[in-house]
């Protein structure tokens, strides 16, 4: 007897029930870079920690790509090593085994056609052996300019291409470009092999569950919304401060600087998702129309001379350790400039934000490692208090804690225990390890699914992209002509630079 589709009802499929979990279909992850910290710390824990969920296919297969003399089992041993030290959820042998099952590692030069080949034969014996149907994609975890090379080797072998019903799909790690031209030079070379819904350029911080909950706390309540303009809002500050240096990644830093690594993509994803109109549907094209709208509507300050302050770190002192200055790292010429912070002002001409400063910072070295994004209100128009009694008062804010701990606070005026009327700011907490007994995925690994379920709202196309460095642009240029970024002391809040931009405007940067 055949039983309808439309009569099945299997009460575990039903689709209105939204807390089922995605599980990715038959498929297989391509790792270029495979022996790089992104791949050990981020991508190879992430692949753990969804087949430890259940989310990935008996079946899955994860190939290392490398010049390296390794055998198979000499693979699974890295990855191994890497998730025992890295993974977020617990290591466990049952998992481990079924996933080393569908561990390959195929020994190469990117370029070299002969590698490409036998990258080619490895992945159709894994159709054959372990059911991955010709589903494949080509994680790019290399540095940009061997992007072009690869893309081109990923034709040329026929691994691009998708046969029988299966797919093919590249991820791209950023930076995307360098500048505007030569992003559109990427997008084109990635566009003339793979379909544009075939691309996925990560941004991790959109893989942030923090991140997404702007969206939720923005278009799921009553409560925040009216106030979330002009009328209410005196000014926006995104900062993504890290007390980390730039630790062993100075071929990748050095030439780069801050406000390629993090404002160009992390910090104006962040400006857009906070500064959007509501889209019509969280599907990809709604979103990110309403995103690029946004980002086109950016202004940069006139003078960018009094509007962005960048920075190098110097010796200093930081949790309790003394350490030294950028240029003191190994890698690191004497005399680069490449600043390790930046801080911009920006505004955003929509009739929602028009004339409320949107100020962006991010830096290495600072004193702790904190990223968050502050909605300062304008002060009550009229104190019915003495002078005295609200000293302590300051601006109402809405700050969306995106890391370490994670949550949304909203601070506000309460009376202090008394019989006076005194007035003192006071917060009000949300922590998402209070409220939810499940803890937060990581942002790969929440992305790395998007990915292979073919989920793309998470993933900026090239539009946003383009846009972003459109913006940054012209403020590099500017940087490039006026000489080198002032030094501040490691374990401080950046340059004095910083200071003055806000302080120019009456404002002060939150100590978070
Ligand atoms: C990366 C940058 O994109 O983000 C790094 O290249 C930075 O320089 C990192 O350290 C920070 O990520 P997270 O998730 O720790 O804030």
């Amino acid at each position: 007897m055949s039983v309808g589709v439309s009569h099945w009802t299997n009460p575990l499929r039903d689709p209105r029930d939204r807390r089922l979990p995605r599980v990715a279909g038959p498929c297989g992850l391509v790792i270029f870079g495979v022996t790089g910290d992104l791949s050990r710390k981020k991508l190879m824990p992430a692949v753990y920690d969804l087949a430890n969920r259940g989310l990935l296919p008996p079946g899955f297969a994860l190939v290392g790509f490398a010049r390296r003399d390794w055998a198979n089992e000499d693979f699974a041993d890295v990855v191994h090593d890497a998730v025992k030290a890295h993974s977020r959820t617990p290591f466990r042998e049952s998992v481990w085994n079924q996933l080393a099952e569908g561990c390959r590692f195929v020994p190469g030069e990117l370029g070299d056609d002969a590698a490409f080949a036998r990258l080619r034969e490895t992945v159709d014996e894994l159709d054959r052996e372990r059911g991955t149907r010709g589903n494949h994609a080509f994680y790019l975890s290399v540095p940009p300019k061997l992007f072009p090379g690869t893309v081109h080797e990923l034709q040329t072998s026929g691994l691009a291409e998708a046969s029988d019903g299966g797919w093919r799909r590249v991820v791209v790690e950023k930076p995307f470009g360098h500048d505007l031209a030569s992003a559109r030079e990427l997008n084109r070379i990635v566009g003339a092999v793979f379909k544009p819904d075939s691309v996925f350029r990560i941004d991790h911080y959109l893989g942030k569950e923090t991140v997404q909950n702007i969206l939720a706390l923005r278009f799921a309540n009553e409560m925040f919304e009216p106030i979330w303009n002009r009328n209410y809002v005196d000014n926006v500050q995104i900062t993504m401060a890290e007390d980390i240096g730039i630790g062993g990644r100075a071929g990748y830093y050095d030439g780069i600087g801050a406000a390629r690594d993090v404002i160009q993509n992390h910090l104006l994803q962040l400006l857009a998702l906070v500064a959007m109109e509501e889209p019509i549907s969280f599907d990809a094209r709604d979103l990110r129309l309403e995103k690029e709208k946004v980002l086109s509507a950016v202004k940069l300050p006139a003078r960018l001379d009094l509007h962005t302050a960048r920075g190098q770190y110097a010796a200093g002192w930081q949790g309790g350790v003394q350490v030294g200055g950028y240029l003191q790292e190994e890698g690191i010429a004497k005399t680069s400039t490449t600043e390790t912070y930046a801080a911009i002002e920006l505004g955003v001409d929509t009739r929602r934000w028009a004339g409320v400063p949107f100020f962006l910072r991010t830096g290495k070295r600072l004193a702790r490692r904190v990223t968050e994004i502050a909605l300062e209100l304008h002060r009550a128009p009229h104190l019915p208090f003495a002078e005295t009694a609200t000293e302590e008062l300051g601006q109402n804010a809405i700050v969306i804690r995106v890391q370490p701990d994670e949550g949304v606070t909203v601070r506000f005026g309460s009376k202090v225990p008394g019989t006076a009327m005194e007035v003192r700011d006071v917060n009000m907490d949300f922590a998402y390890g209070e409220s939810f007994t499940e803890a937060s995925p990581e942002a790969y690994e929440r992305l790395l699914l998007d990915v292979l379920l073919g989920d793309p709202p998470l993933f900026p196309r090239h539009e946003e992209v383009e846009l972003s460095w459109q913006i940054l642009d012209p403020i590099e240029q500017h940087w490039a002509a006026s000489g080198k970024p002032e030094p501040y002391a490691s374990g401080g809040w950046g340059p004095d630079s910083a200071a003055q931009m806000l302080a120019r405007t009456g404002r002060t940067w939150r100590r978070p």
